[in-house]
């Protein structure tokens, strides 16, 4: 869970404004989505991050896994007492459960004004008018085919981050048939490069050195925008126009991993050496029954082209154990190809049923204990691959843009996205300095600059 904090509200803010606070939870397009709230509201709102002072508060959801919905459920009771000493609080759910329950979730938590879905988010300024003219609730939870996110208007949101996400594509086409999110953020729409320059533009003025597009799958960047476009383009166009940035990008589907797209990898002097591509599942069985239309066998192929292409790349990856039907020979075979590929770090879940997904229907349950035991399993033979990866990169010198600090303490990041423990001023949060690693941690390098 995430609070936003800007550094307005000081000596020179108005005290007319009023005070949001948001609560993000998810991905980061729920991230980039709460930056977009924050921004739509900024004529209006500054942002607090203390709930007992907020005459809006707003609460970014995620359905992925039903733990993250029954988040909501706790951090809404906890809100139903600031409600009650202080009525005019508005409070919004927003996001994909918003999208998923829509007014149901008035019946679940009254206190609750308004539930705008991910497409609705940027009517949230009209919305709040509506509420301040007498409408008491409002549940804004269509899904059309042909939403197209807005262009970025009005003042830069102040950041006092060196990076930053830039959402290039919403929605998600594919229907992997254990995930909510196809049902819950809509069809892909692709936005303009021009929207998406103008944007990395605005942050680039204001000190955004590493920036991340996203998507949920942004490798079919383009779809819908016509022959001239496609991911590697805007890749290239981006890396042309700003040759001093970081670029990164997520997530990447291992079907649509395009030759061209391994080439940008040693081609672009901005793009960084680091790719996260979800594999789910090292059995083709598995494979199949999630719809993740591509074998083992040609995800390997895909890992050893971009290892060719560049070797230094860093691979990430997410992994799903107890999927339904998933056997003890399935699952060993995730064993195998986490040993085989040797990702740097991996996401791990145990299979969560979703409503409204294919899955939720299927046969062949897990039961709860296996899938938690084989969830262990891979998160302890993953501690000993990543820790084997990291000591790689022991008494190396490495690139790190150093992000944050405090107390002579900084934490930077290297192009391969892994972050690094080092000492000095917080002067040099911003910069790129050469940093030699003395260590490696479980998920983290600890080294010194270079002088
Ligand atoms: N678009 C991205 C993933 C988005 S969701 C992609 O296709 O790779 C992030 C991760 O959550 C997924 O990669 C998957 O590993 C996990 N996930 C999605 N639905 C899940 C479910 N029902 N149960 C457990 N994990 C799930
Ligand atoms: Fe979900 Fe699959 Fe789409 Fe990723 S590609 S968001 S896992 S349906
Ligand atoms: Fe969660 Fe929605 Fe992102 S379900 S992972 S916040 S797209």
């Amino acid at each position: 869970m995430k609070s936003l904090i800007n550094t307005q509200g000081g000596i020179d803010a108005p005290n007319l404004l009023k005070k949001c606070h948001i609560i993000t939870f998810g991905c980061q397009m729920n991230e980039y989505d709460s930056w977009r709230m924050a921004q739509m509201l900024s004529r209006e709102y500054v942002l607090t991050p203390f709930p007992e002072d907020a005459d809006l508060i707003l609460i970014n959801t995620c359905s992925i896994r039903e733990k993250a919905e029954h988040k909501l459920y706790s951090l809404l009771g906890r809100l139903k007492g600031l409600k009650d000493k202080n009525p005019s609080l508005r409070i919004g759910v927003t996001g994909c459960v918003a999208q998923q329950l829509g007014s149901q979730l008035f019946k679940k938590a009254a206190h609750v004004d308004m539930v705008l879905g991910p497409q609705a988010i940027y009517s949230l300024p009209r919305v709040l008018e509506s509420l301040e003219q007498g409408k008491t609730r409002l549940a804004l939870t269509r899904l059309t085919d042909n939403f197209h996110i807005p262009a970025t208007a009005g003042p830069a949101l102040e950041r006092n981050d060196v990076r930053a996400f830039v959402t290039i594509m919403q929605g998600c086409d594919n229907f992997c048939t254990y995930c909510i999110v196809p049902h819950v953020r809509g069809r892909e729409t692709s936005r303009p490069p021009i929207d998406i320059i103008r944007e990395i533009e605005s942050l680039v003025n204001q000190g955004i050195k590493d920036i991340t597009l996203l998507g949920q799958n942004v490798n079919s960047y383009g779809k819908g925008l016509g022959e001239d476009i496609d991911f590697p383009r805007l890749l290239t166009e981006i890396d042309r126009r700003f040759p001093g940035l970081r670029l990164r990008f997520t997530t990447s589907h291992p079907k649509d991993l395009s030759d061209p797209l391994i080439e940008c990898f040693p081609g672009l002097k901005t793009l960084c050496e680091h790719l996260h591509l979800p594999v789910q599942s090292g059995s083709n069985r598995i494979l199949k029954r999630m719809n993740r239309k591509y074998s083992i066998e040609k995800y390997l192929e895909r890992v050893e082209k971009l290892r060719a292409a560049c070797p230094s790349i860093t691979l990430t990856t997410d992994i799903i154990v107890g999927f339904p039907g998933e056997a003890e020979e399935d699952f060993q075979a995730t064993v195998e190809l986490l040993e085989t590929v040797r990702f740097d770090q991996i996401f791990a879940f145990r299979y969560s049923e979703r409503p409204a997904t294919a899955a939720a229907g299927f046969g062949h349950k897990v039961p709860e204990e296996i899938r938690r035991e084989r969830l262990c399993q891979v998160i302890d033979l993953q501690k000993t691959i990543g820790l084997k990866q990291y000591q790689r990169y022991e008494n190396t010198v490495m690139e790190c843009l150093i992000e944050k600090g405090h107390n002579m303490k900084l934490q930077g990041r290297t192009r391969g996205n892994h972050v690094v423990n080092l000492s000095g001023s917080d002067q040099l949060i911003g910069e790129i300095l050469d940093v030699f690693i003395e260590k490696a941690c479980h998920h983290s390098l600890k080294g010194r600059i270079v002088n």
